[in-house]
């Protein structure tokens, strides 16, 4: 049976125009740059293939780097509902850049939402 994947319907090349853009935009976000490293390289080649995967491509972050446990990963930074919303806004923009068929954008957003509010790991109270 062949099944077409959001993976397959968005394309490697679309994906990773995505991916750059993302970086691009998270690269000058003032509330996102204290916690990212300066050169972005790896962590955009890194979101490359955890999104490949993410959207039901091959598994490509998994066979370099084990199970993504993306919460514990994410643990040593301070991530704010703030940070979240920061994020979300680059993804967005990055969205906007690279077109997007509107029902598969709809669908990829709504995931990266979910994903990225259970990424949150500091509130304000607690700082
Ligand atoms: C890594 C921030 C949400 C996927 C990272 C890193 C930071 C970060 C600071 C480490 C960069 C480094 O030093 O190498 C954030 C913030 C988020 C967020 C502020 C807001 C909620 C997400 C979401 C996903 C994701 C929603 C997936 C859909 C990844 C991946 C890595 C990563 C795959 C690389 C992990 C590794 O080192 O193997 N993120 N992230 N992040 N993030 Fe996020």
């Amino acid at each position: 049976e062949m099944k077409m994947t959001p993976y397959d319907a968005i394309g490697e090349k679309k994906l990773h125009k995505l991916v750059e853009q993302f970086y691009l935009r998270v690269g000058t976000h003032p509330e996102l740059t204290p916690i990212f490293p300066d050169d972005l390289t790896e962590v955009a080649r890194k979101q490359k293939q955890f999104l490949t995967q993410f959207l039901g491509g091959p598994k490509l972050y998994t066979e370099e780097h084990g199970h993504p446990m993306l919460r514990a990963r994410h643990l040593p930074h301070e991530i704010t509902p703030s940070r979240a919303k920061a994020w979300l806004a680059c993804m967005s923009e990055a969205m906007d850049e690279v077109d997007i068929e509107p029902g598969l954008r709809e669908l990829f957003y709504t995931r990266l939402a979910m994903t990225a509010k259970n990424m949150v790991n500091t509130h304000s109270s607690d700082v």
